[in-house]
């Protein structure tokens, strides 16, 4: 998935377009790149890898013109090359492109057999000589996307603009999102309306199919052959770019604000005084729910894991799971009543999308539990639970992961308490230990230097083991996705019961493992599972609390204590030093913390 943006301005667009790239980095930094009109013609300028190439670039040779649009590109198709990048042009049409024409390869060869010159490697590419093809049939602009766009396989979102045609820009959107900003005498596109928050606040989300001709004046937006309006609404998103603070990278300065977020993310659905939880107004009745299906990908989805342990241990409520991207190739039969929660930070995730729609058609009523109130998904549910962890720019993510698990901590105690599964005793006790959370998560963070240090041998190994059982096997997954993302370091997550039946060939004393256990009651378990390890040589990093580490603490190679909580909330403590000991170790192999290479923060792409 890429990020684009279009302006049809008064001045200069390639500054204003370099600055929405800026915002839209998050969806990509492999290459980068924008063309103008500049007296008719396309310019271009071009680079590989991130934005400040082009930055540097355009500083050299500089681009003119005020019609242009901007990509920065997270490669599906073609090496992440500056002859790959974004726009694609030929001397009449220039083209940016998030999603991926599934049928590109036929027709290209169509294209070819007509005498049209491929430069690169991409689907993209594609876009720009059907147009082309149509624009030397004599049609307008106008007529030579209403040919194509129904030619084109798979999901995109477009901008484009012709030579000759100054003040002209035209967008599309099919499975990726776009929007449309309405500034003062000038037009812009985007793919998100973060990228457009400092140029305008009045934005119009195009809608599936939709695709729009946009001049000075506005834009008219059409739909199966029909004119259509969209609502422009007013964002609420602030155009202030966001800086690190005293920190060296994202990643920490959001690891370091998690008791702030988990707080005001409470502050939504817990009355402090009462002790009870409150969700907004749903459209069902937990109590006559029959099973909950949750939904999301990555770190959401171990989010979501980590709440299917407490639907069933708290509400007795049935919870099924799966990644997003298979759920939807199981073609499974959901029960009439049911409820689907998709969890996604960005709210934009492709995989998550799709399978929100397809609970949607089986007739659940879809829950979603987001960072970015003014995404697809949030459009697509029926109830929108928000965290409040504020923009998150760190591609590994941190403290979208302990909000989504503040959100859903709340939701579980609020569906217990409707299904009578607690009582309201309980649910105060339960409301005491989460309005502790942020001050825990405050005394783990004080750990950060013993961590470090850790980290120190962590970057050595070649690969690190995490194990956790309960609500500490989602843990251990997302210890180990934290620490492969960041510091490229191959490490698996195991429900800690399960190492005897495989993971435990691989410990020797090369091997770090991570166990997370608290004293709760799967603490003598998970404790023999350590042993195992122990008497094989193996260097094991224990993260528990007081109780746990005087049990246990001597016997392994390192040991950071955690304080003593509700076993109910322990999964949002412990997610904290696995976030450090990924962010050290990455930071001490000296690789790209913030933008850990092949990755990027949403994806928009199946
Ligand atoms: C990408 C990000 C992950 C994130 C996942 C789901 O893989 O790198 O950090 O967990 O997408 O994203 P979402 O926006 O749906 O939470």
């Amino acid at each position: 998935m890429c990020g684009i943006i279009g302006i049809l301005g008064k001045a200069a667009a390639a500054p204003l377009l370099l600055d929405g790239l800026k915002r839209l980095e998050y969806r990509g930094y492999d290459s980068a790149g924008i063309a103008t009109l500049v007296n008719g013609h396309i310019d271009r300028r071009r680079a590989e890898g991130k934005l400040a190439n082009l930055d540097t670039l355009l500083q050299r040779d500089p681009l003119s013109g005020n019609t242009g649009i901007g990509h920065t590109r997270w490669a599906t198709h073609g090496r992440p090359t500056e002859r790959n990048a974004h726009p694609h042009a030929t001397s009449r049409v220039a083209v940016v492109h998030n999603g991926i024409i599934e049928n590109f390869q036929e027709l290209r060869e169509e294209l070819e057999g007509l005498g049209h010159k491929f430069e690169t490697e991409t689907d993209t590419e594609i876009v720009a000589h059907l147009l082309t093809r149509y624009l030397d049939e004599q049609k307008t602009p106008e007529e030579a996307v209403a040919a194509a766009l129904p030619r084109l396989h798979g999901a995109f979102s477009l901008a484009i603009i012709f030579a000759g045609r100054d003040g002209l820009m035209i967008g599309a959107r099919r499975g990726s999102p776009l929007a449309i900003g309405y500034g003062d005498g000038e037009m812009y596109l985007g793919s998100d309306a973060l990228a457009l928050a400092p140029l305008t606040k009045r934005i119009c989300y195009l809608q599936e199919d939709d695709w729009a001709v946009i001049t000075a004046d506005g834009a008219a937006i059409y739909n199966n052959g029909q004119a259509v309006t969209r609502e422009i609404k007013q964002t609420a998103l602030s155009g202030a770019l966001i800086g690190k603070g005293n920190h060296r990278h994202f990643m920490m300065k959001e690891i370091c604000e998690q008791p702030a977020v988990i707080g005001d993310t409470l502050q939504v659905f817990l009355n402090p005084l009462a002790r009870t939880f409150e969700l907004p107004n749903l459209p069902f009745d937990f109590a006559a729910v029959p099973k909950v299906t949750i939904l999301g990908c990555g770190t959401a989805y171990l989010a979501g894991m980590v709440a299917k342990y407490w639907f069933e241990q708290v509400a007795r409520l049935p919870v099924e799971i799966d990644v997003a991207s298979e759920f939807r190739y199981r073609a499974a039969p959901m029960l009439e009543g049911g409820v689907t929660v998709v969890i996604s930070q960005s709210g934009e995730t492709a995989d998550t999308l799709a399978a929100l729609r397809y609970a949607r058609e089986q007739g659940q009523h879809i829950v979603s539990v987001l960072n970015a109130p003014e995404s697809t998904m949030a459009r697509e549910s029926d109830v929108v639970l928000p965290t409040m962890a504020g923009p998150e720019i760190g591609v590994a993510s941190t403290k979208a992961f302990t909000t989504q698990l503040t959100v859903l901590a709340c939701v579980v105690v609020a569906a217990a308490r409707a299904r009578g599964a607690i009582d309201h005793a309980r649910e105060a006790e339960l409301s005491t230990a989460l309005l502790e959370v942020p001050a825990r998560v405050a005394e783990v963070l004080n750990h950060d230097a013993t961590i470090r240090d850790i980290a120190l041998q962590v970057a050595e190994a070649r690969d690190v083991l995490f194990l956790g059982r309960g609500t500490s096997y989602p843990i251990a997954l997302e210890g180990a996705l934290k620490l492969k993302e960041i510091s490229y370091i191959h490490a698996e997550g195991y429900a800690a019961g399960e190492m005897k039946h495989g993971p435990i060939a691989l410990i020797d004393e090369a091997v770090p493992v991570i166990v997370a256990a608290p004293s709760d009651e799967l603490f003598d378990k998970t404790a023999s599972n350590l042993q195992e390890v122990i008497a094989r040589g193996g260097r094991v990093i224990f993260l528990s609390d007081a109780d746990g580490l005087r049990k246990l603490g001597d016997k392994t190679f390192a040991a950071i204590e955690l304080p003593k909580v509700d076993p109910f909330v322990a999964p949002i403590l412990y997610a904290i030093p696995v976030q450090l000991l990924a962010y050290h170790t990455a930071v001490a192999k000296g690789t790209d913390v913030d933008q850990p290479r092949n990755l990027a923060k949403s994806v928009t792409v199946e």
